[in-house]
């Protein structure tokens, strides 16, 4: 595996190989990477004849009390995990190859609305840092495909907008959530968690997965839903920032009856700020 840090030489490659004509697809992460980002990569694989791994800490998306400079690198194991995926190139910028001027100074990509829900609404500036550091890492590395994860479902539907609104010739696919066996799903910042939290996590995804089954069985009283589910976690021992039953395509309240639904839910538990959703299959209607 090759491993570049600045953007010029990333180029030429990048050129050479479209050059040959070999198709590229891009997995944009923050490192310490786990099995979910793995798969990703796996699934690059089978969509483009190259595969980049961009590792970038992005500072831009971190609020002034979040965790930044604590965020875990461990560049050692995620090379070992990346050659072993058979990744061509690792892309592993310095923040100022990024920002030359300082993030505070860039060149802000603001998606409206999708940005100030949900997750949005208790992180400000989160997702601007998001879409800025995307759009970037695609201009940079302009390839045919981008890969992301289901996980982080309202970052994935901020991508796909950015992308159609920017006119970029990319396709976004997003890949389901890869989870332990207890259903916790993988995060980098699962290793926040104590041995004890670790064992009340899994209770995150049981909550969504009880709501989802609710209205897989003909419940619309989706307000009481997103109560139980607040009051599900809080009595487990998270702090949850929401639990909301969604329309999938733009994160609002449900008002049209044959939109799809997501269940989504963000939760603190000591140290670690999780977050999980699952798609509601929707009962036939008559
Ligand atoms: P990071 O949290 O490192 O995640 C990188 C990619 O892996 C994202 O697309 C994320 O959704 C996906 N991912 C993480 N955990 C996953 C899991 N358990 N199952 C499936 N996919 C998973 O998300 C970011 O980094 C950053 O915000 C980034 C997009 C790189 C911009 O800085």
């Amino acid at each position: 595996m090759d491993e570049l840090a600045r953007i010029a030489p990333l180029r030429e490659r990048v050129s050479a190989w479209r050059r040959q004509g070999l198709g590229i697809a891009l997995v944009p992460t923050m490192g310490n990477l786990h099995e979910g980002h793995i798969r990703l990569v796996e699934q690059a694989h089978g969509a483009a004849d190259r595969v980049i791994v961009s590792i970038f800490v992005n500072p831009m998306q971190f609020g002034p009390k979040e965790d930044f400079a604590a965020y875990p690198r461990t560049p050692v194991e995620d090379r070992r995990l990346l050659a072993q995926a058979q990744t061509e190139l690792l892309f592993q910028p310095e923040v100022a190859e990024i920002y030359p001027d300082g993030h505070q100074h860039s060149t802000v990509v603001d998606v409206p609305e999708l940005s100030s829900v949900l997750c949005g609404a208790f992180r400000p500036g989160h997702f601007a840092g998001v879409a800025t550091v995307v759009a970037k890492l695609l201009n940079i590395v302009q390839p045919d495909i981008a890969l992301f994860g289901e996980k982080d479902y309202q970052q994935l539907l901020i991508i796909r907008r950015l992308v159609g609104d920017l006119c970029m010739p990319i396709e976004v696919r997003g890949m389901p959530t890869t989870r332990a066996a207890d259903g916790l799903a993988l995060s980098s910042r699962n290793r926040y968690l104590t041995a004890e939290e670790r064992q009340v996590a899994p209770r995150l995804f049981a909550a969504l997965e009880s709501a989802r089954r609710e209205i897989e069985s003909g419940a619309t009283y989706f307000e009481r839903i997103e109560q139980s589910g607040m009051q599900n976690l809080i009595d487990a021992g998270f702090r949850p920032d929401y639990f909301a039953v969604r329309q999938s395509h733009d994160l609002q309240p449900v008002q049209d009856a044959a939109a799809e639904i997501r269940v989504l839910a963000a939760a603190r538990l000591g140290r670690a700020r999780l977050i999980d959703n699952v798609k509601v299959t929707r009962p036939a209607r008559a």
